[in-house]
């Protein structure tokens, strides 16, 4: 199936439209007059995020898409209610201006930032139910939903929790802006980001090295045009989530004056993760009206055909900046299954954006057999796995004479010790320290940095483009 009409024949598409299609991955709320009160709430309440910064990240999508710019998104797999503090919320900020120096500095591109974060609060599960000694309670699909703990009031799914992830959003987006207004971000003061255990990472001096000499560039470059270059001073950061949880994205899409369409203010780029990107589900129905640039995860189970289907339905009329790829097979099958899709895509004429995400195809499940979670199963990544991945995806792209413009990350600005590898070697015994995710294992500050490092090095050696 496939939909054609432009957004400007979608005047009858509403943001309710998905509630007559099969949606799945809705949990199911007891209390039907409780969802109807929280409905209301949310739409009473302000926007997160506004169209201008929306369109704005449009634009800078759309030259990433061509090659200007590049794309690095990343955050926590799921973020946690009782996160929502100054300093998780500083730490992420400082990996991703960090890793973003570091991109900036050997792709010669400017790098748009996009956070996995104020609002990444609701969760996919593979299985509704949970079964432990003989106990069933419905999965935890994230904070806006219900509660990791395993009994019957904190796994049952609660609307009002979505009231107060509007709120934690908020307070994260506040802090976020205000550091960026404040000067935090200021590519003059890298020191700013400094985290307390980067001295004692292993690429500590490389990083500390690529700093100095883009401090002596920059102020190079002001001593000869006598003044501050403004735009070094104040980077943009944007957000991003998951739309999974229809009620919440739904309430907050908006129609705003002077602009024409809706748009869904809860977030900058609202993507469609891979169990909820069938064509004719509810997820694609809502995420084809709005005015947002909207982003789909691909992986092994779409064909080339399901992919164009996709393509078409979102962006019928071929709109700069409208749609973004994130494709996502694992370090296995990247080079079989990815070369057939770009394939099908350039044949069609679209250049969307295309992003990698090396981590979702890359977890796997381990019993360490030394360490405090010896004995257990426990959901890993391996560095080099995430590594391989990306390393293989810059090159099928380069065969296909398609452009990688993007990627992106499940990781903290935090010491968890939840993926192994990397230059301190972490092993399945080192699991325990500081396994802390919910959900899907993050890069740890030194592993993200490292990550980041190393593109920048396959950038340098100019096969990228
Ligand atoms: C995610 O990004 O956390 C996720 C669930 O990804 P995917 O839809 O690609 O599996
Ligand atoms: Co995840």
């Amino acid at each position: 199936m496939s939909q054609s009409e432009s957004p400007n024949e979608t005047s009858r598409w509403t943001p309710e439209d998905w509630r007559s299609l099969p949606t799945t991955q809705q949990p199911r709320y007891p209390d039907a007059d409780a969802l109807a009160r929280v409905n209301a709430t949310l739409r009473g309440l302000p926007p997160l995020v506004t169209s201008w910064e929306i369109e704005r990240l449009r634009a800078q999508i759309a030259d990433a898409a061509v090659g200007k710019r590049f794309l690095l998104q990343g955050g926590d797999c799921a973020e946690r209610f009782d996160e929502c503090s100054a300093d998780s919320i500083a730490s992420r900020l400082k990996i991703l201006l960090q890793m973003s120096l570091v991109l900036a500095h050997a792709g010669r591109r400017r790098v748009i930032r996009v956070g996995r974060f104020a609002g990444q609060y609701a969760k996919p599960r593979s299985a509704d139910m949970e079964m432990r000694d003989g106990v069933e309670l419905p999965s935890y699909r994230g904070d806006n939903v219900n509660a990791p703990e395993f009994d019957v009031v904190a796994r049952t799914p609660d609307p009002e929790r979505m009231v107060t992830g509007h709120a934690r959003s908020s307070l994260t987006l506040n802090f976020i802006r205000s550091l960026v207004d404040g000067g935090f971000a200021d590519l003059h003061h890298p020191e700013y980001w400094d985290l307390d255990f980067v001295k004692h990472a292993p690429r500590a001096s490389e990083y500390q090295r690529m700093v100095e000499s883009i401090g002596e560039g920059l102020r190079f470059m002001e001593s000869l045009a006598g003044v501050q270059i403004e735009d070094l001073t104040r980077v943009d950061f944007f957000t991003s989530h998951e739309a999974l949880l229809l009620e919440y994205e739904s309430a907050l899409t908006r129609q705003v004056p002077h602009r024409v369409g809706w748009w869904n203010l809860s977030t900058h780029l609202p993507w469609i993760g891979l169990r909820t990107a069938d064509p004719g589900g509810g997820h694609v129905a809502f995420m084809r009206g709005i005015r947002n640039p909207v982003a789909v995860k691909v992986g092994p189970s779409m064909s080339p055909e399901q992919v164009l289907d996709l393509a078409e339905t979102l962006d019928p009329d071929q709109e700069p900046g409208r749609l973004t790829f994130i494709h996502r097979f694992g370090r296995d099958k990247v080079e079989s299954g990815l070369p057939p899709i770009l394939e099908a895509v350039s044949k069609s004429g679209r250049t969307p954006l295309w992003v990698c995400d090396p981590m979702h195809g890359n977890t796997k499940t381990v019993r360490p057999t030394e360490g405090t979670l010896a004995g257990s199963a426990v959901k890993t990544r391996s560095f080099d796995d995430v590594l391989g991945e990306l390393e293989a995806s810059f090159e099928v792209h380069r065969t296909a004479g398609t452009h990688l413009g993007g990627v992106h990350f499940e990781l903290t600005g935090e010491n968890v010790t939840e993926c192994v590898g990397g230059a301190r070697g972490l092993t399945d015994a080192d699991l325990g320290y500081a396994y802390r995710s919910q959900v899907d294992p993050r890069l740890n500050y030194e592993q993200a940095l490292e990550m980041a490092m190393a593109i920048a090095r396959r950038m340098r050696e100019g096969s990228s483009d």
